[in-house]
C-alpha cells in the first residue's frame, strides 16, 4: 500500500520512520492544483496530511498570525481533501483533541462527536477543517493530544515539561507517538471514515510524568509547580490551553486498541532514556 505523507515536519516524519511503503512529500500546497500535481506525481494509495501551523517557537504564535493559521490549517486540508475526493483517494487528516477545553458534561470524557469549544487561533482553526472534513465520505480524522514520544525533540511533551523551570500540574489524554503510527497505519489501511480520538486509554497529569521522568531518566531534576491560571498571569502562555479528557470509542469500533496510558508511559521512559544517552 503506497501512503503519501504530506508534512515534512515532526508527525509526518516520525509516520515514514515506521512505514517502508511510505514517500514523504515536502512540496508546498497553496492551491487544489498543487494538491492535485503532488497526487499525480507519487500516485498513492492513501494519503495522510501531517501538515499544517502549529506556532513556531510555540503555538501562541498563531495568536499573531491568524492568516497564516487559517491557510495552513483550514484551506490547505480542503484543498488536499479535494485533490483527494477528485482522484478517488482515502486521506487521513492528523487532527487535534484541543479543540475541546474544560471537563467534558458527559465524563470520562468528550466524545468523537461532541461539538467542541475552541478558544485559541490554532484550535479554531484546527475544528474549522474538522466541521467541513467530516461531511465527506473516504476521510478519517485523527486527533491527537500532546505527542510523547522517546526521542529527545522539542515537539515532545516529555521534552517541553522538563524543560520548563516553571510546569502546571494538570490531567489529560495524550496521544504515544509509537502507538499513534501503529494505529493511523491501520486508519489507512481501513479506510476508515469521521473523527477518531487517538489517545491512550486513561488520563495522565504532568506531576506523573515528571515523576517518572525522575525516576527513570533524570533523578536530579527539578522544576516549580504553578496553577493554570498563573501560567497566563505570568506571561508564560499569551492564552488559555486546552486541558482535557478524551473518550475513544471509535477507535476501539475498529478494533484499534492503544497501550493504556501508564504502561505506554513508563516504556516510553525507558526508551527515552536510551536515546537520552545515546545523543551525549
Ligand atoms: N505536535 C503536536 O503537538 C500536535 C498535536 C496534535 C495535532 N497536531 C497536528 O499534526 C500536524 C503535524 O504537526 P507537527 O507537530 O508535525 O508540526 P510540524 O513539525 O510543524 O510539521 C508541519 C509541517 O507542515 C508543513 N507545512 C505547512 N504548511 C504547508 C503547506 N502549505 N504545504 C505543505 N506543507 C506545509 C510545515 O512546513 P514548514 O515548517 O516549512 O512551514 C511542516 O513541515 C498538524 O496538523 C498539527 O496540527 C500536532
Amino acid at each position: 500500500m503506497k501512503i503519501l505523507i504530506i508534512g515534512n515536519g515532526y508527525l509526518g516524519k516520525r509516520c515514514a520512520d515506521y512505514w517502508p511503503d511510505a514517500v514523504i512529500s515536502d512540496k508546498k500546497i497553496y492551491s487544489v492544483a498543487d494538491a492535485r500535481a503532488v497526487l499525480q506525481k507519487h500516485q498513492p494509495a492513501v494519503v495522510l496530511n501531517a501538515a499544517g501551523v502549529v506556532g513556531k517557537p510555540n503555538v501562541d504564535w498563531c495568536e499573531s498570525h491568524p492568516r497564516e493559521t487559517i491557510i495552513g490549517n483550514t484551506i490547505l486540508p480542503l484543498q488536499i481533501a479535494e485533490a483527494c475526493q477528485e482522484a478517488g483517494v482515502y486521506l487521513l487528516h492528523l487532527g487535534t483533541g484541543c479543540v475541546f477545553y474544560d471537563a467534558s458534561p458527559d465524563p470520562p470524557g468528550w466524545r468523537e462527536d461532541d461539538f467542541a469549544n475552541p478558544v485559541a487561533v490554532y484550535t479554531r482553526t484546527k475544528y474549522a477543517a474538522d466541521l467541513a472534513l467530516s461531511t465527506l465520505p473516504n476521510i478519517g480524522i485523527a486527533r491527537i493530544r500532546m505527542p510523547v514520544d522517546y526521542l529527545p525533540v522539542p515537539n515532545n511533551l516529555i521534552y517541553k515539561l522538563v524543560s520548563f523551570p516553571r510546569v502546571i500540574d494538570v490531567e489529560n489524554s495524550v496521544t504515544i507517538v509509537e502507538d499513534m503510527v501503529l494505529a493511523c497505519r491501520r486508519l489507512l489501511e481501513k479506510r476508515a471514515p469521521g473523527i477518531f480520538h487517538v489517545t491512550n486509554p486513561g488520563a495522565i497529569r504532568h506531576r506523573e510524568i515528571i515523576a517518572l521522568y525522575e525516576e527513570l531518566v533524570d533523578p536530579a531534576h527539578r522544576n516549580e509547580w504553578i496553577t493554570a491560571s498563573e501560567l497566563v498571569a505570568q506571561g508564560l502562555a499569551q492564552k488559555k490551553r486546552s486541558n482535557v479528557i478524551l473518550q475513544s470509542s471509535r477507535l476501539e469500533q475498529y478494533g484499534i486498541r492503544l497501550r493504556p496510558i501508564k504502561e505506554a508511559l513508563r516504556d516510553t521512559l525507558i526508551k527515552y532514556r536510551i536515546a537520552k544517552i545515546s545523543q551525549t
